[in-house]
């Protein structure tokens, strides 16, 4: 996008058309290769993308699920008056994490051919960890130009193991790119902006103390708790609060959010909550009937929704 002075690599216009072949907003969940779905949606439909591609751990991604039973010949004596149970595995969503060096190989394709997708006021959300996201930071900077990067969230909770040999790693990162960085061009809705506690509310004054704070680019928020209603069982599971903030700040309502890493679908009900339509794309069976089953009452039109899966 050559009009805003910008450096990178990539062009985004003109849009060639294509912004009414879906129509506003849509509610969908695709099964499939996100480089190949991805590069058959319209161009321009998206205002908001946010991926949480895997994060290149080097092991496979599985959340362990156990059911545990009161059996009186079970092998675990551990309940009231020696109570023995059976403790029986259950199959467990999973998806792989490895890719090595080629870790940039793979997800820069999917980010460009999902650029195409953004609106020109657009903005991309792309959430790692410390393992790539310096690498892709660099790479994206390359494609789109340093000037359209805006921010480096961090979310940082306080949830697990703690090891004894170095700092424990209790912080995420979301960079945040608008396609269009000049004042006013891209959306952010400042009102929109949840509050919090301030630190020390004795220091502000009552009215102040009472009304909170806006959080800045660092963002304080607990993990999927084990046995919430939120949790569904998919592995990485990101929390709904952090989807619900971007999606209320860096969308509008009657927009379309897209998220071509979509796992269990917290974007979609993020979105689908305030009004927004979302388009879903995912290569796991399991993470598809997990969104369907998570979204049905807006797939099926509840909500004010209209149908579409
Ligand atoms: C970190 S999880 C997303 C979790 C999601 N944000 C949530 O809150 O549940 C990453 C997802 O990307 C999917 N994935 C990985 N490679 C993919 C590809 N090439 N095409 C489509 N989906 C892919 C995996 O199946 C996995 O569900």
């Amino acid at each position: 996008m050559k009009r805003d002075g910008s450096k990178g690599a990539l062009s985004v216009g003109p849009l060639g058309g294509a912004e009414a072949a879906l129509p506003a907003p849509t509610r969908r969940i695709i099964e499939g290769e996100n480089l190949q779905v991805v590069a058959a949606l319209p161009a321009a439909f998206a205002r908001l993308i946010y991926i949480d591609p895997p994060f290149n751990t080097g092991h496979e991604q599985q959340r362990k699920r156990i059911r545990v039973k009161h059996a009186a010949d079970g092998e675990r004596r551990h309940g009231f008056h020696g109570r023995r149970y059976s403790v029986t595995r259950l199959a467990s969503p999973s998806y792989q994490d490895r890719f090595g060096d080629s870790y940039l190989d793979v997800l820069m394709p999917r980010l460009e051919a999902g650029l195409r997708c953004l609106t020109p006021d657009g903005s991309l959300m792309v959430h790692l960890d410390a393992n790539e996201v310096h690498y892709v930071k660099v790479a994206l900077d390359e494609l789109l130009g340093r000037d359209r990067f805006m921010n480096e969230i961090i979310w940082a909770y306080d949830y697990g193991a703690r090891p004894r040999t170095r700092w424990p790693a209790k912080h995420d990162t979301i960079l945040w790119y608008a396609l269009d960085p000049r004042k006013g061009r891209y959306v952010f809705n400042y009102d929109e902006i949840d509050r919090i506690p301030y630190m020390a509310p004795r220091l502000v004054g009552a009215d102040k103390a009472e009304r909170g704070k806006t959080p800045t680019d660092v963002w304080w928020n607990t993990i999927v708790p084990t046995n919430s209603r939120e949790k569904t069982g998919y592995p990485t599971q990101k929390p709904l609060s952090i989807l619900e903030r971007i999606v209320r700040v860096h969308s509008n309502p009657r927009d379309t959010v897209l998220d071509f890493f979509a796992g269990s679908g917290t974007t979609g009900e993020a979105a689908a909550r305030h009004d927004r339509g979302f388009v879903l794309v995912d290569s796991s069976a399991e993470a598809c009937a997990i969104m369907r089953s998570r979204l049905a009452a807006w797939l099926n039109g509840a909500h004010g929704a209209p149908r579409d899966a």
